[in-house]
């Protein structure tokens, strides 16, 4: 099996603001001596309540911020200073809220190109463009449109073209369904499913949803302070979760209608 993704050791700390002027300032160990390893065709859920680092650690593998400790590694490859090319074509992000992450003055035609025209991908960038606009759902008319012409389904589609456009092995997501109606949730869900399928790319998902990691990811790691509390198979940690925060999780969680138990 071919480990694209990996991280080991890996820690983040925040330093509090001072309680009273001349108190010492605390620290917030944020993700302390966590391990990744994202293997090729298998899907990794990372989930944990509000606080438990999935974010932070999120950021640590995309190199978007710096460990204080840990490597990030690509294909054994050590990722190093801020997001080299050769990382951000292999791994691309989609985030929460696409209405910010969406230049509201673009049309969705230079949304979409810019991580081509960026990592100056050879080719032509409006076939390729339309090729993925196509591929999320929406039609060519699309590209001469502004992002808040679209609802936020739509415009979640949007966000997720635009991170296949340079054709990424791994697409990284934080929270990607959590901002949609419930409406258009499962029908992107099933989107990013199928997406992944068709171009051969592994997730990493970040989610506080086991309901979502159940239905898409073959591997999960459960966060809580910071730690791995719990890694493996997402059907064996959910069918017999050994950690009572695991279970705790999983009573809070509804699940989705269809979700495989
Ligand atoms: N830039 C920062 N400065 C200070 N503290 C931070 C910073 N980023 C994160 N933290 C702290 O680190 C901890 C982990 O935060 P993180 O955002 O990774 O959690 P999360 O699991 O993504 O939570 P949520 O589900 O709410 O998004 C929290 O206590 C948070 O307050
Ligand atoms: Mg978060």
């Amino acid at each position: 099996m071919t480990v694209l993704l990996s991280a080991e050791g890996l820690r983040r700390s925040f330093r509090l603001p001072r309680r009273s002027l001349c108190g010492p300032r605390g620290e917030r160990h944020a993700v302390r001596d966590v391990g990744v390893t994202v293997t090729a065709g298998r899907h990794l859920g990372i989930v944990g309540e509000s606080g438990a680092g999935k974010s932070t650690l999120l950021r640590l593998l995309l190199a978007l911020d710096r460990p204080d400790a840990g490597t990030v590694r690509y294909r054994g490859r050590a990722v190093e200073g801020r997001r080299p090319t050769w990382f951000r074509e292999a791994v691309q992000v989609v985030l929460q809220d696409p209405m910010s992450s969406l230049n509201p003055r673009s049309v969705v035609r230079d949304i979409v190109a810019e991580p081509l025209e960026c990592l100056k991908v050879p080719g032509d960038h409006d076939s390729r463009v339309a090729e993925v606009l196509a591929a999320v759902g929406l039609g060519p008319d699309a590209a001469w449109r502004y992002p808040h012409e679209f609802s936020g389904g739509q415009r979640q589609r949007i966000a997720i073209a635009r991170a296949l456009a340079p054709r990424p092995e791994v697409l990284v997501a934080d929270e990607p369904f959590s901002a949609l109606d419930a409406s258009v949730r499962a029908q992107v869900i099933d989107l990013v499913r199928d997406l992944a399928a068709r171009f051969g790319m592994t997730l990493v998902l970040v989610s506080h949803d086991l309901a979502v990691v159940r239905r898409l990811c073959e591997e999960v790691i459960v966060l809580k302070d910071g730690e791995v509390a719990e890694r493996g198979d997402t059907a064996d940690v959910l069918r017999r979760p050994r950690h009572p925060y695991t279970r705790a999780l999983l009573a809070a969680v509804p699940r989705l209608p269809g979700a495989a138990s």
